[in-house]
């Protein structure tokens, strides 16, 4: 196959989106879930189905934290214990879209 002109815009224009792609998502800066003894709740609903260490590559590969069930946790303890959320918080229904868990 020859590579004519139009054929490297092409691989330019793929290069620059592809390096915004990588840009953007290295500025995500929104607190991670502390990964210690009062969030352990969460993380054990969150990795309840995940794979252990000798399942197959692709088990692992494409498995998807619960987010949905870990969640359920994350308001009314916050509320209990009166975690102060910051003056100007987003809309708080799916915590974990913003606050990453921790690996
Ligand atoms: C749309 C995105 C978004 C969602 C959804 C969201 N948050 Fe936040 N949250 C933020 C941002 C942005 C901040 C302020 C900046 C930061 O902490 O990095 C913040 C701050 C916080 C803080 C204070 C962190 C600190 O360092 O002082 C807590 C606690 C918190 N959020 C808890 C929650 C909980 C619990 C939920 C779900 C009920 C939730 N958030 C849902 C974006 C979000
Ligand atoms: C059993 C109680 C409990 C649950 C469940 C819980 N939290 Fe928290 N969370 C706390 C308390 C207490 C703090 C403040 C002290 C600390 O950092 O541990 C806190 C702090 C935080 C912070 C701020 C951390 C920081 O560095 O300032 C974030 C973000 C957060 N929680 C997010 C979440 C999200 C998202 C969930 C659900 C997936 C969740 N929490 C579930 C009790 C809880």
């Amino acid at each position: 196959m020859k590579i004519d002109k139009r054929d490297w815009i092409f691989i330019a224009m793929v290069v620059v989106v592809l390096g915004i792609f990588v840009w953007i998502s290295g500025k995500e800066k929104t607190t991670t879930v502390p990964r210690d003894a009062m969030h352990q709740v969460s993380y054990d609903a969150a990795f309840k189905n995940a794979p252990g260490p000798d399942a197959s590559i692709f088990k692992r590969a494409f498995f998807k934290p619960d987010k949905k069930g870990a969640e359920v946790y994350c308001e009314p303890c916050h509320r209990e214990k009166e975690v102060p959320f910051p003056p100007n918080h987003p809309p708080k229904n799916r915590c974990l879209f913003c606050h990453k868990l921790k690996k």
